[in-house]
């Protein structure tokens, strides 16, 4: 069984070999924090955050939220549990880990492949399904006691949350508005936990990537997610109580390419553990679901800028990019672009 870093790494003082990145795949130095990434107010008028929206996932594939409807008390309650299911003892958590990843629920460490990679990411994480609830519950964990209750009502109010923000980009599409609602949504929740890192210039979180999904929904409690634009490397900086939406390669590929994906990364720091509260919006798996530019944004103008494919095959090729070795070139949607 591989070790949760956040079993073996309190106390250590420097970081072990099979944590030390390769130079190129470092977070390097004078990364800058973004100030210009747009800050929501959800409750602000339609008409007004509408056109904000739109201009955040053209330009930037991300934007925060704030007044979304889930309370700060919520978010409060739901950081504070994570902080003590990682916390728990080492046998408690072992009980619970699983390299699985087919399964309803797991805990595991580093990327999704920990006895195949070279070096290892300094990180855990939890990840299971949350829709339909009812149907979901019983595989998640029952440590911390409170841990099936409290998860289950934060899950319901982000969605909530996600379903609008989904409207609003469909409705800035020019889509019907429940144009990403009327598929049903899986929603999968996936906690990244990084402890506190000796060194972490040498070390990472998570790797560059994107997300596969629609919509990425980010609750954090520390700096440490990056974006790249433009091959530069910035910050994310974290406002209190707001959530990120991280936009997914599913939903550059409906809105045909009118709004972007981003790459991201999660670094280091030495002093406090980060835990990232991620919930992932995206089409039912299960469902024979064709994923393409919605027809209403193709046009002799504007052709179709993607091909037609399964979404249970994208997934597959997403995830055979990520997980071969050596150095990557472009992104999975480079494949299905026209
Ligand atoms: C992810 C992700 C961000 C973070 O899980 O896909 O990008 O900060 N998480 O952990
Ligand atoms: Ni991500």
């Amino acid at each position: 069984m591989a070790q949760l870093v956040s079993s073996w790494s309190k106390g250590v003082q420097s970081v072990p070999k099979d944590y030390v990145m390769p130079p190129e795949n470092r977070p390097g130095d004078f990364i800058k924090v973004c100030n210009e990434i747009p800050v929501i107010n959800l409750q602000d008028d339609r008409s007004k955050i509408v056109p904000q929206i739109l201009k955040a996932c053209s330009e930037f594939g991300l934007f925060q939220v704030i007044k979304h409807g889930v309370s700060d008390k919520m978010m409060a309650d739901i950081s504070d549990l994570y902080d003590e299911f990682f916390n728990m003892s080492v046998e408690e958590k072992s009980g619970l880990y699983s390299e699985k990843h087919d399964e309803g629920f797991t805990l595991y460490t580093s990327g999704m492949n920990y006895t195949k990679e070279d070096v290892h990411y300094w990180k855990d994480t939890l990840r299971h399904a949350c829709h339909p609830l009812d149907e979901h519950t019983p595989s998640w964990p029952d440590k911390p006691a409170r841990y099936r209750d409290e998860v289950g009502k934060y899950a319901t109010q982000v969605r909530k949350m996600g379903s609008n923000i989904l409207d609003l980009i469909a409705e800035g599409l020019g889509l019907n508005k429940g144009y990403f609602n009327e598929i049903s949504q899986d929603q999968t929740m996936v906690v990244n936990h990084y402890p506190p890192c000796p060194d972490p210039s040498l070390a990472m979180g998570i790797g560059c990537h994107g997300d596969v999904n629609l919509v990425t929904f980010i609750q954090q409690n520390q700096y440490g997610l990056q974006i790249q634009k433009d091959g530069i490397w910035m910050g994310i900086n974290p406002i209190p109580n707001a959530f990120i939406v991280v936009l997914g390669y599913h939903i550059e590929v409906v809105s045909n390419g009118k709004l972007k994906s981003v790459e991201h990364r999660g670094v280091l720091n030495s002093t406090a553990a980060r835990t990232s509260i991620g919930t992932f919006m995206s089409l039912n798996t299960n469902l024979p679901v064709v994923v393409e530019p919605a027809k209403e944004l193709v046009s002799s103008s504007c052709p179709k800028k993607f091909k037609s494919f399964k979404f249970n095959e994208f997934i597959a090729s997403y995830l055979a990019f990520y997980l071969k070795p050596g150095p990557r070139n472009g992104t999975p949607l480079d494949a299905y672009r026209v």
